[in-house]
């Protein structure tokens, strides 16, 4: 997700940094825009170091050391677009009082009057401006309109006074960021194991054996899991996707090294999601050299690869276990007969064959079902979107199966 962060003319100005560095943290994409007063403060290099973005600072979008051009004239609206919220941290009661008003005299305000993205404002001033009539007004106003204000705090302040004023912890900041967005963090805790992608497995050293799996399943589950809260392992087969960051990759070729990466860091996991297309066989011997064209035919032996999942079943523990099952018929009893053979709490089952579903694409039509016999099936929708219900459904097992736990202990008592 995109936040533009607006910094204002304030001695906070230096905290954005730390803020820019926790939300990319959460795997937000931070753009910052500067008023002129913020840059009397901190420069401009600082924030376009640590975003990697361009810093606008003029009106017209000029960045630092670039003047306008046609492109950049309109940027307000193509920033206004692109972002998922707009954070001023810190707000200066000037700026605040040009937000309630809807003065748009520099990019920052324009941008506010220009988006329809959530608005946090955090400010930070002197405590009898901040407690000023007109602040007061300017903050109700704002807030009426739906803008998230994150108050300050109580505190020695740069001007020798002692009061409300100082620019709120960042992790307050963030709390209310995710409140805005409805982030969740509600995997917090929890560790996260995700296989993904295909394998490969080698016929000789050109040749080798994989399937339709782009990886994208899997991925879209381990950046849910990490903007959840969780500690995320990504498994991931040979794929063309970036990895999400803050999630720890382990790369792994074939079915064997899947095998061996996933048993290697399954005592940390507490829940493991196995998305990936794993080969089911592999040729028996791989050549040594390239197999040559002669033989009028050829025929490949295939032997069976490690099931992975019937691996982790034997050291479960209180883990909850996903797995997929993909099919191309009869969808709901294969998959049934999967959540009844494998070590698994809950089976997300799709029907690679239809419009927009499966391999390649980036929507999915799956069925969710869990051990306690629910099933539920989703429509059309992003991989992300699946991802997420994948692990509402996960934390809906984990809260009954406490319940019955407590239950029997109960009982016994
Ligand atoms: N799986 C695994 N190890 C394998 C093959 C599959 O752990 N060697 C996992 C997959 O990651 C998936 C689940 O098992 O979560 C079901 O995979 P799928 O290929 O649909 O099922 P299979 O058990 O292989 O059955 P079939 O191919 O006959 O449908």
């Amino acid at each position: 997700m995109r936040i533009a962060l607006g910094v204002t003319g304030g001695v906070a100005a230096y905290k954005a940094a730390e803020l820019v560095r926790r939300l990319q943290q959460e795997n937000f994409d931070v753009e910052v825009v500067m008023t002129r007063g913020a840059e009397q403060f901190v420069r401009p290099l600082t924030f376009a170091a640590l975003t990697g973005h361009k810093v606008i600072t003029g009106m017209f979008g000029e960045t630092s050391g670039e003047p306008a051009n046609v492109e950049s004239a309109i940027e307000h609206i193509a920033v206004a677009q692109r972002i998922d919220l707009l954070l001023v941290a810190p707000a200066t009661a000037d700026v605040l009082a040009k937000l309630a008003a809807g003065i748009a005299d520099d990019f920052l305000t324009t941008l506010y009057l220009a988006t329809k993205a959530p608005v946090v404002v955090a400010p930070a001033m002197n405590v009898n401006m901040w407690e000023h009539a007109a602040t007061r007004e300017n903050v109700a106003r704002l807030q009426a309109r739906g803008a998230h204000v994150v108050e300050p705090e109580e505190g020695y302040l740069a001007c020798g006074m002692t009061g409300a004023g100082r620019l709120a912890s960042v992790d307050s900041i963030l709390q209310t960021v995710r409140e805005a967005l409805k982030v969740r963090r509600d995997l917090a805790g929890e560790t996260v194991l995700v296989t993904a992608g295909p394998t490969c497995e080698d016929i000789d050293p050109v040749r080798y054996l994989t399937n339709r799996s782009s990886g994208r399943m899997g991925y879209a589950v381990a950046e849910a899991a990490h903007e959840r809260g969780a500690s995320v392992i990504l498994v991931t087969g040979p794929t063309a996707l970036e990895i999400p960051p803050g999630v720890e990759c382990v790369r792994a070729r074939s079915a064997e090294d899947m095998s061996r990466a996933v048993g290697q860091h399954l005592d940390r996991a507490t829940i493991v999601v196995m998305a990936a297309a794993v080969a089911d066989y592999r040729p028996t011997q791989k050549h040594p050299q390239k197999v040559k064209r002669g033989a009028p035919s050829l025929a490949l032996e295939l032997e069976m690869t490690p099931d992975i999942l019937s691996e982790i079943g034997a050291r479960k523990d209180g883990r909850i276990v996903v797995g997929f099952a993909a099919e191309t018929e009869r969808l709901a009893e294969h998959a049934r007969r999967k959540l009844s053979a494998k070590p698994v709490d809950l089976i997300v089952a799709n029907d690679v064959t239809q419009r927009d579903a499966g391999f390649d694409v980036d929507t999915n039509v799956v069925t969710l079902l869990s051990r306690d016999g629910r099933e539920k099936a989703l429509p059309r929708m992003t991989k992300r979107e699946v991802a997420e219900h994948i692990f509402d459904e996960v934390l809906r097992l984990k809260t009954t199966g406490k319940k019955a736990h407590g239950r029997a202990k109960a009982g016994q008592a």
